[in-house]
């Protein structure tokens, strides 16, 4: 029997039921996360919660950054509750501006946000960490505030529908010409030698691992170019990959049936990737340096 957390209660999945006048149902009107854990420890918590307030503060949700610290206690109670402490849990939580009769504009101050958060067994997929996976090409079709983890996630669904129909893993969005993530991932290429990413701006989602890598990058002297990867730049890239919370750092080695450099993991990403596994499974977990998160 899963549990899961629902406005303060710990219940069964089943009898977690939300309103239909929910605005997160009728609007997509919430902020989400997704927070990992190993072994029974969350990685990188803090970094996640001040994003996740940042979203909330950003769309106005009355649940400040104190709410979102209780969370974590949460987060810990739902992998012991659900017998999760011994392997891999990926997190996930929402927070909505509540329930109210439908109006566009904000429903009455003092509505109670809905707050909902449930933890599920995670595998590491390690074939496709390895072996590389397929990618495609796909329009950005999403808004102008990519920079918010929202609820609202159309152009990523259809982004992924696209690349499962093709069987490939993931889509890296094309926004007038230019590469500026994958559908739930940030992305890398290395192009002409040099390892490139799109800047943080308002068309990419500040990725807490995307943070992660640019301390390794640094760590490791292999320097890093945010100048945004035209599509023409993107076609004779030797390393392609994409990195999340739940992806780490996956190769893409075939992009739109073509082969990446050598059509296998390159030299960089095998780099980023050993130093990336070191950190995460290190006895002494090291966190993330507050302000590379969202800066
Ligand atoms: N996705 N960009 C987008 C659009 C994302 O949705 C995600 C995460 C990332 C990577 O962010 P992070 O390193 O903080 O996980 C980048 C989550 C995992 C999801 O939607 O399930």
């Amino acid at each position: 029997m899963t549990t899961v957390y629902l406005n303060g209660e710990f219940i069964p999945k089943e009898r977690a039921l939300i309103s239909v006048d929910d605005r997160g149902f009728v609007f997509g009107d919430g902020i989400y996360e997704v927070v990992r854990s190993i072994k029974g420890e969350l990685i990188e918590w803090y970094a996640h919660a001040e994003r996740m307030s940042r979203g909330l503060a950003a769309i106005k949700i009355a649940f400040g950054p104190a709410e979102v610290a209780r969370l974590q206690d949460v987060c810990l109670r739902l992998v012991r509750h659900n017998e999760l402490v011994g392997g891999e849990a990926t997190i996930y939580l929402q927070v909505t501006r509540g329930a109210a009769p439908r109006t566009h504009h904000f429903p009455p101050a003092g509505t109670a946000p809905t707050v909902f958060a449930a933890a599920t067994v995670f595998t590491v997929p390690r074939d496709a960490r390895q072996n590389g996976v397929r990618g495609i090409t796909f329009p950005d079709y999403r808004w102008t505030r990519c920079d918010l983890k929202t609820v609202n996630l159309l152009g990523p669904v259809l982004a992924r529908q696209a690349a499962a129909e093709s069987g490939a893993y993931e889509a890296i969005l094309l926004r007038d010409e230019v590469m500026t993530e994958g559908a739930a991932t940030n992305s890398f290429a290395v192009i002409d030698g040099v390892l490139r990413t799109h800047p943080l701006s308002n068309l990419i989602l500040p990725g807490i691992t995307r943070a992660v890598i640019m301390e390794i990058l640094a760590e490791l002297a292999i320097p890093l170019s945010e100048k945004p990867v035209t599509h023409a730049e993107l076609l004779r890239a030797t390393e392609l990959f994409v990195c999340g919370t739940t992806t780490d750092i996956t190769p893409i080695v075939m992009l739109d049936g073509v082969r990446v450099g050598a059509g296998k993991r390159g030299a960089i990403t095998t780099r980023l990737q050993d130093a990336l596994t070191a950190r995460l499974y290190s006895a002494r977990p090291r966190r993330l340096t507050p302000s590379l998160a969202t800066d």
